[in-house]
């Protein structure tokens, strides 16, 4: 049995099968709807439905609270429908790219921090493999299990993936890769996938990481910058302490060349730090150097604690949250497991 679904401001519909996301139906029938993890916990997805049912067959997902389900709102990557719906979601205008499964060699593995790896990929010469910066790939494991990472670099005509990979002590990829992973190894990935890259807008830019949430600000900065655009951009990046900060170099140049500025923030520096820059949570690091964010576009990449603070704070000091694009590190699967093992 298939529903009909119809987005009100949009005046597109498409149908959905009742055992089926309305994400992946929209997906499937070429409609981007926004979403991240796709996995009920960065809240990328929302939107309200206006009319109709739907279900969480799997219970309801972590990343929606009581208020916005009294809203009806819903998480539309695990909402399916019980009837035909009407619904508001945020709908991503650019064509998103075939999701495809690749074979992967491993180039180059290097130390970026001491528990940061950053791992290139060359994928193969013959089957293309179109990405925006900022999405991210699934490496499918042997057992069929997936781990999510976030591409580090732009599009290039090299063919390959650079990604950053933070050690999560007991997690099953993450100790694979810092430990056995070698050059020259064939891994296997899939995607590219979520809506979590630059959208071409002419406001001044906020790019707001936090620790690996680099990864993906690197990529959707490199890409503004090849555009040689002329709006402001301003980088900030927090991290726990001075050891923790990687690509400085790099950052530095962007600063030369382009006239981008650059705050690191740290939340622990430690006494041998010597640390005289910023301090504290990365949002507030923010706000004080941009109290007022009306003008802004903001692109953020971290936590979903750092992502929460962020999005609570930039709203109330006046950004459109139509221009606030993020990608919470939800589903950093490889944590939960090292997590869970812990916890035993
Ligand atoms: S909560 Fe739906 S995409 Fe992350």
């Amino acid at each position: 049995m298939s529903f009909l679904i119809t987005l009100v401001d949009e005046d597109v519909n498409f149908q959905c099968e009742a055992n089926q996301t309305i994400l992946d139906a929209a997906l499937q029938q070429g409609v981007t709807l926004s979403y991240g993890c796709k996995n009920g916990l960065c809240g990328s997805c929302i939107g309200t439905f206006i009319s109709g049912q739907i279900e969480y067959p799997n219970g309801q997902p972590d990343g929606i609270n009581a208020d916005e389900v009294s809203n009806h709102q819903a998480l539309f990557c695990k909402a399916t429908p019980l009837s035909d719906l009407s619904i508001k979601v945020k709908v991503i205008k650019e064509e998103i790219q075939e999701i495809k499964n690749l074979p992967a060699r491993v180039k180059e593995i290097k130390y970026l921090s001491e528990d940061v790896i950053q791992l290139v990929l060359q994928l193969p010469s013959v089957e293309p493999f179109d990405f925006k910066a900022g999405q991210w790939i699934y490496f499918v494991l042997k057992d069929g299990r997936k781990r999510a990472f976030s591409i580090a670099n732009s599009p290039n005509d090299k063919n390959e993936l650079e990604l950053q990979i933070r050690h999560a002590p007991g997690g099953i990829f993450t100790d694979f890769v810092f430990n056995n992973l070698k050059p020259g190894a064939l891994l296997k990935i899939e995607g590219p996938h979520g809506s979590f890259f630059n959208q071409q807008d002419e406001s001044p830019v906020l790019l707001v990481a936090g620790g690996t949430g680099f990864a993906p600000i690197k990529g959707i900065l490199e890409e503004i910058v090849k555009q040689e655009t002329k709006q402001p951009i301003h980088l900030f990046w927090g991290l726990r302490s001075k050891k923790d900060l990687y690509l400085q170099q790099l950052i530095n140049t962007w600063v030369k060349d382009y006239g981008i500025s650059y705050t690191p923030v740290l939340s622990e520096p430690e006494k041998e730090d010597a640390w005289k820059g910023n301090t504290g949570f990365v949002h507030q690091a923010v706000l004080e150097q941009f109290p007022q964010l009306s003008n802004f576009a903001v692109y953020m990449a971290g936590p979903p604690q750092m992502i929460d603070a962020c999005k609570q704070s930039f709203i109330s000091a006046g950004l459109d949250k139509n221009k606030l694009y993020y990608d919470s590190f939800d589903y950093s699967t490889d944590a939960i497991d090292a997590m869970k093992k812990e916890a035993k």
